[in-house]
């Protein structure tokens, strides 16, 4: 089996989305030859304008394809399919508190929609063992440490048995489970990253870190859930898409990689940062019912992939301070990102919450 080098043709699902959009930008700001072509249904998270600097600069212009079409889709697929050297695939739906609410479409993506893929990805398989093509296609399966549950102590290693407690994580779980039946029945060349909590530009405002920075930039309440003890391990966009290039070029076949953070922190630290950066007050904060099944904590043992040569670049302090820049230069972009749904979303999820919220206590 041959992992994709430069030149490779590479099909990115979901790549207009936060962290797909990075990937894409980043793989083709190398200037190696590489050539993408992105699918994406353009969700409510889905954004063209995510994608405007490669297709703004005529050299990664001309090595860029975008299609706009649904993985779960097999009509759209199966030529993209033929076409690629390897897939990597971001597409899902992917809030964590949109899957309490409404499930179906994290299933549709995340269970039918890796299948569609896996399927095409078989026929290109058996395609290349017939020698009607090159190599078998790679497929990256870019999975999340929520798979894991919550991890009170200590951190999951890759070998843990999988215990997601969210509709999302389930669909996610589902999705990687299939991903590795494919490798085992059908001999398919597949890897699987698990990736922390993930910040930087271009992130939907409806996450933790965009929305407490676009509200605190309108001064609107910040709706912390339950005691805000919860504890997230922060990881940049931008160590998030190098390692999974670096997995995708380097992964043993049938395995899967933690992609930790680098810091770990509770929500309430994450916030009083945030503010400090913003200059805004604590009475901003207030403290609303919880997220039903809320994970305590996630964390991961990140050995594997050290084993395998990535380490992140992005300092936490660096890193938070140059995202809360960010979304105070591009207001264009997040207010637009607020359009669609946004509004029935907000009053579904916050309405309640903030009208029976108390004030955060500051001291603990
Ligand atoms: P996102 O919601 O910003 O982007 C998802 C993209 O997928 C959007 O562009 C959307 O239009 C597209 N999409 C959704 N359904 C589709 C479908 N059926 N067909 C084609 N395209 C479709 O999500 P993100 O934060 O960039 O996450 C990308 C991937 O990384 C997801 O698989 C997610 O589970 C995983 N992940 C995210 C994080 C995080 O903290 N954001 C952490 C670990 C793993
Ligand atoms: P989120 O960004 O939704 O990521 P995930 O659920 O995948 O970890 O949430 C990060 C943490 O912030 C999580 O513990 C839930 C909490 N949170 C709030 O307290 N208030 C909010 O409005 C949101 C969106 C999240």
């Amino acid at each position: 089996m041959t992992a994709p080098g430069p030149g490779a043709h590479l099909l990115v699902a979901g790549g207009a989305g936060f962290i797909g959009s990075c990937f894409v930008r980043d793989v083709l700001g190398r200037r190696d030859g590489t050539r993408v072509t992105v699918l994406d249904k353009l969700t409510y998270a889905g954004n063209r304008a995510n994608l405007g600097e490669v297709e703004a600069d005529a050299g990664m212009a001309a090595r860029f394809a975008f299609v706009r079409g649904d993985i779960a889709d097999p009509a759209a697929v199966a030529p993209l399919a033929a076409a690629a050297d390897a897939v990597v695939n971001f597409a899902a739906e992917s809030h964590v508190d949109r899957s309490i609410l409404e499930p179906a479409a994290f299933l549709r993506t995340g269970v039918d929609g890796v299948h569609v893929l896996l399927e095409a990805l078989r026929v290109e398989t058996d395609r290349a063992r017939r020698g009607e093509r090159a190599a078998p296609p790679r497929l990256l399966q870019v999975s999340t440490d929520e798979v894991y549950g919550s991890i009170d102590e200590g951190r999951a290693v890759e070998s843990d048995p999988l215990a997601p407690r969210s509709p999302y994580a389930a669909a996610k779980a589902a999705g990687e489970l299939l991903v590795r039946a494919y490798h085992v029945t059908y001999g398919l060349d597949v890897v699987v990253t698990r990736g922390s909590n993930t910040y930087g530009p271009f992130h939907h405002p409806e996450k933790l870190i965009p929305l407490f920075v676009t509200n605190a930039l309108d001064d609107l309440p910040l709706p912390l859930y339950g005691d805000g003890l919860q504890r997230r391990d922060w990881l940049h966009v931008a160590d998030h898409a190098g390692a999974i290039a670096h997995v995708l070029a380097h992964g043993a076949a049938g395995e899967a990689y933690n992609v930790p953070g680098s810091a770990e922190l509770t929500n309430r630290d994450l916030v009083e940062r945030l503010l400090a950066l913003l200059d805004k007050p604590w009475s901003l904060v207030r403290s609303v019912a919880d997220r039903p099944g809320h994970d305590r904590r996630y964390a991961m043992d990140g050995r594997r992939l050290a084993e395998l040569g990535w380490a992140n670049r992005v300092g936490f302090d660096e890193g938070l301070a140059q995202t809360v820049a960010w979304y105070r230069d591009h207001e264009s972009w997040w207010r637009a990102a607020r359009g669609g749904d946004w509004d029935a979303y907000y009053a579904r999820q916050y309405a309640a919450r903030l009208a029976t919220s108390a004030a955060a206590d500051p001291t603990r």
